[in-house]
């Protein structure tokens, strides 16, 4: 649980000032080390005489879903690629932008194979042509990782030169919605586009593209190595599987937390030694401010997707943020509007127009709740994306569970 200080933005400055993008890197697993530790053998064994559908099965077995915050089983996935005429594309999804999620950098920092034998493995069932990393420029220290580890790759003989093509993104969060992604790596302004089609159909250069997060792909590869009860053998509150929390916030240890899928909030805060000293538990951002906050009194129901989403949020990628009794409910909304006003592409008007009106309301002494809630219903009705349907929720659920504040 290390907090890293050369991924702070002053330290990115400075070494960028000194031209030492270099500096800082962390102790990680390289080739060398992974494959003393049978690194790559299933994906030779897979692409000698694997039969994909027999993988995908086990990635349904493990009950593997999309970790970049949505959910969706993978193995569907793959199908839904496999059923597209070729050529297909694969692309990874590595901008980590959720304020409070660091799960994928903590891993790429620490286990970047894990995640690139995964990415071959699911590139090898769909037949992808190539593979594009579409990486968080914030994340210095894990693209220099990858820069090396893929040339190591490719000195090894285990990917063609030029398979891998790695994407630097440029700070927008909305370049992590998968089709402004793909608009992104296809050299344009990141705007997403409508759905249907799926990307599964229509993505990359318009061909039928897998689109896995970073997270995701790193447990394919744990999937095929140690089999699918990895996951499946996890059982808690009744939910399967396990879930890396990133918790941030008032707790005594802030960091990446691999608990299981089941876990309720009162259980991270533990695993997170508890509260910090002189704080009591107030509140809680359950999967970054698209799920807005929910009260400490609902700390102890699963923290799995379905259980949030009856009560109007969502664990997405798990991005945990801690209030206390030092913090104001509605300032974290106000917070979280602001931070969609600034990160909104602006082509629909009710997101547009809708974070920039939400915010100016939410400075008012009093808010006026009804035609804040008229509006909200505008953006999650009538927004192309999720970030216009998703930023009603901290405002929704502030009025809903802290009505004394607003
Ligand atoms: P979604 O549920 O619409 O789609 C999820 C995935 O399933 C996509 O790849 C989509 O193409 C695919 N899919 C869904 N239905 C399909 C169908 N019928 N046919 C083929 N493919 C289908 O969710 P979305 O909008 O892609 O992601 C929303 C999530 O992203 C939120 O839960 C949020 O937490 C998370 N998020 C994560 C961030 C991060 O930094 N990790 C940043 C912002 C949001
Ligand atoms: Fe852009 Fe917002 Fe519309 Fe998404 S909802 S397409 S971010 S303006």
């Amino acid at each position: 649980h290390n907090h890293i200080d050369y991924a702070t933005p002053e330290k990115v400055r400075e070494a960028i000032a000194a031209n030492d993008t270099h500096a800082d890197i962390p102790d990680y697993e390289t080739l060398e080390a992974y494959r003393a530790e049978g690194g790559y053998e299933a994906l030779k064994r897979l692409r000698k005489d694997g039969d994909w559908e027999q993988v995908q099965q086990s990635m349904l077995d493990a009950g593997l879903r999309g970790l970049g915050g949505a959910g969706f089983p993978s193995g569907r996935k793959w199908g839904f690629v496999r059923a597209e005429e070729g050529p297909r594309y694969l692309a990874v999804n590595g901008d980590e932008g959720e304020p409070g999620t660091f799960k994928d950098r903590y891993y790429l920092e620490r286990t970047p194979h894990l995640f690139l034998e995964g990415m071959l493995i699911a590139a090898w069932a769909v037949e992808a042509e190539t593979c594009f990393i579409y990486m968080r420029d914030e994340y210095p220290a894990v693209l220099e990782i990858l820069r090396r580890e893929i040339a190591g790759l490719e000195a090894a003989g285990i990917v063609e030169p030029g398979y891998i093509d790695m994407r630097r993104g440029a700070g927008a969060y909305i370049c992590g919605e998968e089709s402004a992604m793909i608009e992104s790596i296809e050299g344009k302004r990141g705007l997403p586009r409508h759905r249907p089609p799926y990307v599964a159909q229509v993505g990359v250069f318009d061909r039928p593209t897998l689109v896995h997060n970073i997270e995701t792909l790193h447990w394919v590869a744990r999937i095929c190595r140690e089999g699918p009860e990895i996951l499946s053998s996890v059982e808690k509150n009744g939910r399967k599987g396990l879930r890396s929390f990133s918790v941030s916030g008032r707790v005594a240890k802030p960091g990446v937390y691999l608990l299981p899928a089941g876990s309720t909030m009162n259980d991270i805060i533990e695993a997170a030694g508890g509260m910090l000293e002189g704080h009591a538990f107030k509140a809680y951002q359950p999967g970054g401010p698209s799920a807005g906050l929910l009260p400490a009194s609902m700390g102890d129901i699963p923290m799995d997707f379905d259980v949030l989403q009856e009560h109007g949020s969502f664990i997405g990628s798990a991005a945990i943020v801690v209030l206390s009794d030092k913090d104001s409910a509605r300032d974290a909304a106000l917070n979280m509007l602001r931070f969609f006003e600034d990160e909104s592409c602006g082509q629909c008007t009710p997101c547009r127009v809708g974070c920039e009106k939400a915010v100016k309301l939410m400075q008012a002494d009093r808010w006026d709740e009804t035609l804040l809630e008229e509006m909200c219903q505008v953006m999650v009705d009538a927004s192309i994306c999720g970030l216009g349907q998703a930023a009603p929720n901290p405002i929704r659920l502030v009025m809903k569970h802290f009505p004394e504040e607003v």
